[in-house]
């Protein structure tokens, strides 16, 4: 069956229907287009951008130009993918005007299908004024990389009593603000279940267990093309490292060997011609 977009109010619906929402990552349009022909309904273009494929050490000097830079080829390579850009650090924390301004260019210049952006009851206001632009607004508790020094580190959040409550807390906040999903990232399992359960629009975990509503995951780490850190809640599917390592040292031996190119692969001129060339 030919894949169609999801829109945002069957993303929601998928919830109430037990269907489990998949999405991953990508910031370039040759992988959104082989992931548009998944089943996957969604993909982030997430900052993780910053420290995945423009080797910063981490995501916080991310900036809106970076983002909508890969935002674009990725919407042009997943036509029939719900596509969520993730407001960059400092895009959407100076005020509500700014905030609702770089929105626009993620939808206008990006072409995105709706925003992601990171924090609980804090960015409630601004949630809020974006949803009521007429912006579709992702959410994104627990571990926030864009905070993370204030967090104390890539730790597990949510881990005792008053964090949980206060994880739960600020998921009701968002919700009331008019986000459509949530991502919750690095939190017990249990805690993500108990979030999951309590709202009515989905979660998406990325190590949150397996009772969110859905799941996301860095598609490089995933596919085993990111290896300097593989995290605990990442599952390696494939590793593209290792076949395009052993792929580029054949072609290095075989350049060496004068095996490659053959024949085959060079392209020959006529007989007559090349006399005269001598
Ligand atoms: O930027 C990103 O890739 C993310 C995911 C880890 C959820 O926010």
């Amino acid at each position: 069956m030919e894949k169609r977009k999801v829109t945002i109010p069957q993303f929601k619906e998928m919830k109430q229907q037990g269907k489990k929402i998949k999405m991953v990552t990508a910031y370039d349009y040759l992988l959104a287009s082989v992931i548009d022909k998944s089943s996957i309904e969604a993909i982030l273009v997430g900052d993780s951008l910053g420290m995945v494929v423009l080797g910063y050490d981490s995501t916080v000097t991310v900036t809106m130009d970076e983002m909508l830079h890969h935002v674009k080829p990725v919407v042009r390579g997943a036509p029939n993918t719900l596509i969520v850009a993730d407001m960059p650090f400092g895009s959407y924390n100076v005020s509500i005007s700014e905030a609702i301004g770089n929105a626009n260019r993620m939808m206008k210049e990006g072409r995105a299908d709706c925003v992601k952006l990171e924090g609980g009851n804090g960015v409630a206001d601004t949630v809020r004024a974006i949803v009521n632009a007429g912006i579709p607004v992702m959410g994104h508790i627990g571990l926030t990389p864009q905070t993370v020094s204030q967090l104390g580190g890539f730790k597990v959040q949510g881990k005792d009593e008053e964090a949980a409550l206060k994880l739960l807390e600020d998921a009701y906040k968002l919700e009331e603000a008019g986000v459509f999903a949530i991502v919750v990232e690095c939190v017990p399992a249990p805690v993500a279940k108990l979030i999951s359960e309590k709202l009515s629009i989905p979660i998406i975990g990325i190590g949150a267990g397996s009772h969110c509503d859905g799941q996301v995951l860095v598609a490089q780490d995933m596919l085993g093309m990111f290896d300097r850190f593989v995290p605990k809640f990442v599952k390696q599917y494939a590793n593209l490292n290792g076949l395009i390592m052993e792929a580029l040292q054949t072609y290095a031996i075989e350049v060496d060997g004068g095996e490659f190119p053959g024949p085959e692969h060079s392209f020959g001129m006529k007989e007559e011609v090349l006399k005269k060339l001598y």
